[in-house]
């Protein structure tokens, strides 16, 4: 057993727990992206940062989803600077992304009000669930990322459905941008024209419908 400290508590876990399990069990949420349950972890959006402990004055930030536990780490998981970071991390999310209704609850919880960045929709935040769903779940690997930089995106070889694919949708399923988008025409500030993340999504006044707009995005089941 490891053991470590987890704001302010210790704690022992099995070897091979990653810090954003220890957390869990702890009852401490922390937010994630690309981190799904029974999917190998990804450590690529960054949402699940926390504070890593390392002397006196000195820490870092880590993808906590993506770090395993070791013995004695002191971690923060809701100081300042990790708030800070992670508050970042889902501006420039949203910035790629705006449509999806995950991040801007995400940035509601986060009291965000404003994003900062050049809003350019991608429609895909790279989180690669798609492409790891449809490889380690439905052992199929017949999407994955092609391209770099900008052009980075989720495809199939050669732009066709790839006979490997099963028809299954668990690639648009699990999709956080696809499962529920927000359908209001503005964005204030970046953010969702409707609520604003000032209200509590049901008391939206001009809520146009997130909850029934499953899939509204439109990625394709490839
Ligand atoms: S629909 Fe096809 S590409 Fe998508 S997860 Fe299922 S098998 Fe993979
Ligand atoms: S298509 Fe969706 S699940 Fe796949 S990488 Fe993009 S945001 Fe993630
Ligand atoms: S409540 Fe309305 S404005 Fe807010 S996310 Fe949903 S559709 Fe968009
Ligand atoms: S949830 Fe940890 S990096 Fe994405």
């Amino acid at each position: 057993m490891i053991e470590l400290t987890i704001d302010g508590t210790k704690v022992r876990v099995e070897k091979g727990t990653s810090v954003l399990e220890a957390a869990k069990e702890m009852g401490i949420t922390i937010p994630t992206l690309c981190y799904y349950p029974g999917l190998s972890s990804y450590g690529e959006c960054r949402v699940c940062l926390v504070e890593v402990v390392k002397g006196k004055n000195r820490s870092s930030l880590e993808a906590s989803c993506a770090m395993p536990v070791e013995q004695g780490l002191v971690i923060r998981t809701n100081s300042e600077k990790a708030k800070k970071a992670r508050k970042l991390v889902v501006e420039l999310l949203i910035a790629s992304c705006p449509t999806s209704k995950t991040l801007q609850d995400m940035a509601s919880n986060m009291g965000i009000n404003r994003i900062r960045f050049k809003i350019k929709d991608r429609g895909c935040i790279l989180c690669g669930r798609c492409v790891r769903y449809c490889k380690e779940q439905m052992r199929s690997g017949g999407i994955g990322f092609v391209g770099r930089g900008t052009s980075r995106r989720v495809a199939t070889a050669f732009g066709v459905t790839p006979a490997e694919c099963r028809n299954c949708g668990g690639c648009e399923w699990i999709c956080p941008v696809c499962e529920r988008a927000c359908t209001a025409n503005n964005l204030i500030n970046g953010l969702c024209g409707g609520c604003q993340n000032l209200a509590p999504v049901e008391t939206c006044a001009i809520c146009t419908g997130c909850s029934e707009s499953v899939g509204a995005h439109g990625h394709t089941v490839y």
